[in-house]
């Protein structure tokens, strides 16, 4: 319910009117290799559907920041992850993602794992945060995202190169998950 409230206050911001479901949440999974990242970023969080399985397949070592702009749902996250090491819920904004990473002592993300709803941001929005995520993965990084139609390839591929489309065929409705890297 509180997913649909805040669709209904905000529905270009928020995107979709209930969270991400399982099959999506997994298939978001399978370009990570959690054994290997030290640092992970969530664009987007909301009510946490992608952050749960992040937490649980995570290396207690290693860091994962959440960044959402929604003051709702960071007071849910913060009530469902209390007590988690090594985890970051910022009240906050994706554009500045390289900020918050120097803040806690990190260069660059290996992962950042976005929920945010491209489609629906304003193209100049969407222009800064995917500028700021090409910083913020440096020469390794990887930028994962779903999107429930290709019709933003072509602006994705102006920052960087896809290395592969997964599909999570079975979601409602069914979605492709875009597996990004840095330009060489
Ligand atoms: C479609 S929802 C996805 C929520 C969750 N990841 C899921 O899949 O169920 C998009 C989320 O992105 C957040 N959001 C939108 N623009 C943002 C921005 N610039 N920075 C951080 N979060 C943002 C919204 O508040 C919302 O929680």
């Amino acid at each position: 319910m509180s997913f649909l409230l805040e669709y209904i206050k905000n529905p270009r911001l928020i995107g979709a009117i209930a969270p991400s479901g399982k099959e999506l949440t997994k298939k978001m999974m399978v370009p990570v290799n959690f054994q290997k990242a030290d640092v992970i970023v969530e664009f987007g969080p909301g009510t946490g559907s992608f952050t749960r399985d992040l937490v649980i397949r995570r290396k207690p070592s290693t860091a994962l920041i959440l960044i959402e702009q929604n003051k709702s749902f960071c007071r849910e996250l913060r009530e469902l992850l209390c007590n988690q090491p090594n985890l970051h819920i910022i009240h906050g904004n994706a554009e500045n993602v390289c900020e918050y990473l120097a803040k806690f002592g990190y260069d660059h993300a290996d992962y950042i794992v976005s929920g945010l709803p491209f489609t629906s941001l304003p193209t100049e929005v969407s222009n800064r945060i995917l500028g700021a995520t090409q910083k913020a993965l440096g020469g390794t990084g990887r930028f994962i995202t779903f999107q429930y139609t290709m019709l933003k390839r072509k602006f994705f591929e102006r920052y960087f190169d896809i290395s592969h489309v997964l599909k999570a065929v079975k979601n409602l409705p069914p979605a492709n998950i875009l597996v990004m890297k840095n330009k060489v």
